[in-house]
């Protein structure tokens, strides 16, 4: 017979970035991370396994499209899975069967693929837990996610999430889990301004592995700068201290940017919209006196903005007036969404 099962995972925008490793294989980064899940009614990843006696090999298909199964963190999650399934055969008599099938693997993603919109943590995250899910494995999966791609780690749990660092050199303590749930803070919410759904230049793997290389800003950042701020962005999350959560938000960004900007040959992920953006939002804030908008950036030019519900009308009616969204949906359309748990 054949078992299948079907799984989503939401995307996850980091506040405090992710840029950085310190074990390629595993990895393992070079400083804490925290991010916001969002909720899944706009941006999600949609995956079904299914494993068979009948079929002849592992097989995967991204958005319709056949892929190599060969790819090394694709092969590393299914190694990793079929690995502790196999240490639970014993407790459980259907894992038999199994442990001897072929897998196929269908995955979707609702948004843009590698536009910088966080696809890939999206993707391992929902390619993980339907893996685990087919194979009865309960328990946290992330360190598993982590090794499809950092950043899906922090997608397995819904709400307010820490990525921590973790010593052990196995990475069994390199983590996620999540420091509050979604309704902690309901009046948040998160807007995403697509600039550009193009593919990004320069990969985040390939990026980050070049800014550690030859940057010396990112060392400093992970010694000296993130984990202090990490601490104080868990701080401002439970106390719903937007102010906090907002200013360390945009510094946090402009940092990343700047590593980029350090790293030889420079990566550029921000465009001239984008940098208009930045403008806006600092003074639209400034005519406030507070801040009521706060940006952050990834590996690409979209923006994600973090508010208050209270002020999204004005935000959204200052962003339409400023960047019109135009007849082609792909460029500057709006998503909105709000933090949920999946
Ligand atoms: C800028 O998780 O995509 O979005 O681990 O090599 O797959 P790999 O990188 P990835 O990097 C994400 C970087 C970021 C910041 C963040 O999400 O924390």
């Amino acid at each position: 017979g054949t078992s299948q099962v079907t799984c989503t995972a939401p995307v996850n925008i980091a506040v405090i970035k992710y840029w950085g490793k310190r074990d390629e294989r595993l990895v393992l980064p070079i400083n804490p991370s925290l991010s916001v899940t969002l909720s899944q009614d706009q941006l999600c990843a949609r995956t079904t396994v299914a494993a068979s006696l009948d079929f002849k090999k592992d097989r995967i298909w991204l958005n319709g499209q056949e892929q190599s199964i060969d790819a090394p963190r694709l092969q590393k999650c299914l190694g990793e899975i079929r690995r502790l399934a196999r240490k639970r055969k014993h407790e459980e008599e259907r894992m038999g069967d199994l442990l001897g099938c072929c897998v196929h693997i269908c995955s979707e993603n609702n948004f843009p693929t590698a536009a910088g919109l966080a696809s890939s943590a999206a993707g391992y995250a929902c390619l993980v837990q339907s893996l685990a899910k087919l194979f009865h494995i309960d328990g946290d999966v992330s360190h598993i996610a982590r090794q499809g791609s950092g950043s899906a780690c922090r997608s397995m749990y819904g709400g307010f999430v820490e990525w921590t660092m973790g010593k052990m050199e196995d990475g069994s303590d390199s983590i996620a889990k999540q420091i509050a749930p979604a309704d902690h803070w309901p009046e948040l919410r998160v807007l995403v301004v697509v600039v550009n759904a193009g593919k990004k230049a320069v990969g985040s793997t390939e990026g980050m592995q070049t800014t550690v290389k030859t940057s010396a800003l990112i060392k400093y950042r992970a010694e000296h700068v993130v984990p202090s701020r990490q601490e104080e962005m868990r701080q401002a999350v439970l106390e719903r201290d937007f102010q906090t959560f907002g200013e360390i938000t945009m510094k946090d960004s402009n940092q990343f940017h700047a590593t980029c900007l350090d790293t030889y040959p420079p990566i550029f992920y921000l465009n001239e919209t984008s940098k208009h953006i930045i403008h806006l939002v600092h003074r639209y804030n400034q005519h406030h006196g507070k801040i009521r908008a706060a940006y952050t950036f990834d590996a690409g030019p979209n923006a994600v903005l973090y508010l208050l519900q209270e002020d999204l009308p004005e935000v959204l009616a200052l962003f339409h007036h400023f960047f019109p969204a135009t007849t082609n949906n792909s460029e500057r359309q709006f998503v909105r969404g709000l933090p949920d748990v999946q």
